[in-house]
C-alpha cells in the first residue's frame, strides 16, 4: 500500500491502446461489480466496452494501491450531477478520487478526502476550437486565446479546457457550473491563477491547479482544494492495471 499523507496526491494514467492481452481484459471484467458488468455490456462497440474496462480497472487498482482493499470490493455511488464517489468499504471513504478518459488515455487522481478533479483530452481531436471557446469560455479567456499566434492556439485551448473541466469536476457539479463564470490566467508565467465570478461564491486562494503532459498529445489538468495550506505534491504514475512489473 502506498500511504497518502494529507498533502499527497497520485495521478495514475494508462494507455488503453497498449492493453491488448485478452486474459488481462477478462481479469478487468472480473473486477467489476454486477451493475458495472451489465453497464459494460451495453456498449455497442468493442472499443467502448474496452475503454470502460480499462477505466474501471484503473480506478479500482489505483484505489487499492492506496488502501488495503481488494480491487473487487469497491462500490461506488453517484451524486445528483453524476460524480462517482466511494460508497464501500465505508472505512476507505477517506479517499477521494476522480476519473477522466479520452481517446488513447485514461486518468485517475487519488488523494485523502478533499475536493479533487482531473481532466484529460486528446489535443488532436477534431474540435473547432474558436467556436467552442466563443461559446463556453469567459470573455477574458477568449481574448487571451485570440491574442496568441495561430500555432499556439490549439495547445492553449486545451490548457483552458482541461483546467476548466478539472475545476467543475472537483466541485462535483459538472456543467451545472457555467464555464464562463470563472477564468484562468495563463499569461503570467508558470503560475496558474483563477478568478471566480461572485455568483460562484468560491475563493481562488484555496485552490491548487496543476498541468501535466502524459504523451505527445494528451494534456491533463488536476484541480484540488488545498485550503490555505501548502500545495499538495502530485506524483504521476503510468501503469497497466494488474500487469506484473
Ligand atoms: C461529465 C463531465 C463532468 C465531464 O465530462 P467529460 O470531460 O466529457 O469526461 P471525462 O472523461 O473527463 O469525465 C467523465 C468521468 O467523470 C466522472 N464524473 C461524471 N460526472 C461528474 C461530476 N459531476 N463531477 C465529477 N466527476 C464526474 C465519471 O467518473 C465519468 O466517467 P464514467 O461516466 O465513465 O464513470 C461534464 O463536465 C461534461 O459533460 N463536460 C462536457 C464535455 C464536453 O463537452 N467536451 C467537449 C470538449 S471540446
Amino acid at each position: 500500500v502506498i500511504e497518502l499523507g494529507p498533502r499527497d496526491a497520485t495521478l495514475w494514467h494508462a494507455d488503453p491502446d497498449a492493453i491488448v492481452d485478452p486474459a488481462l481484459l477478462r481479469a478487468y471484467f472480473e473486477l467489476l461489480d454486477p451493475g458495472q458488468q451489465s453497464e459494460q455490456q451495453r456498449f455497442y462497440f468493442e472499443s467502448g466496452r474496452k475503454l470502460y474496462l480499462v477505466a474501471q480497472a484503473l480506478v479500482r487498482t489505483a484505489l487499492s494501491a492506496h488502501a488495503p482493499v481488494d480491487p473487487r470490493r469497491w462500490r461506488f455511488s453517484r451524486n445528483e450531477h453524476g460524480r462517482p464517489d466511494i460508497a464501500e468499504p465505508v472505512l476507505a471513504r477517506r479517499l477521494a478520487f476522480n476519473l477522466s478518459h479520452t481517446e488513447g488515455r485514461t486518468a485517475v487522481v487519488v488523494a485523502l478526502h478533499r475536493e479533487i478533479g482531473v481532466d484529460v483530452e486528446a489535443e488532436d481531436r477534431k474540435t473547432e476550437i474558436m467556436r467552442i471557446a466563443d461559446r463556453f469560455f469567459s470573455p477574458f479567456e477568449v481574448s487571451a486565446l485570440r491574442a496568441l499566434p495561430f500555432t499556439e492556439q490549439r495547445e492553449r485551448f486545451f490548457a483552458y479546457w482541461t483546467l476548466k473541466e478539472s475545476y467543475i469536476k472537483a466541485r462535483g457539479m459538472g456543467l451545472a457550473i457555467p464555464l464562463a463564470h470563472f477564468s484562468f490566467l495563463l499569461d503570467a508565467g508558470p503560475e496558474i491563477r483563477v478568478t471566480f465570478d461572485p455568483r460562484l461564491n468560491d475563493d481562488p486562494t484555496t485552490w491548487q491547479f496543476a498541468r501535466f503532459r502524459v504523451s505527445t498529445r494528451h494534456p491533463i489538468a488536476v484541480a484540488v482544494r488545498r485550503g490555505h495550506e501548502a500545495d499538495l505534491g502530485i506524483s504521476v504514475r503510468e501503469v497497466i492495471p494488474l500487469a506484473k512489473p
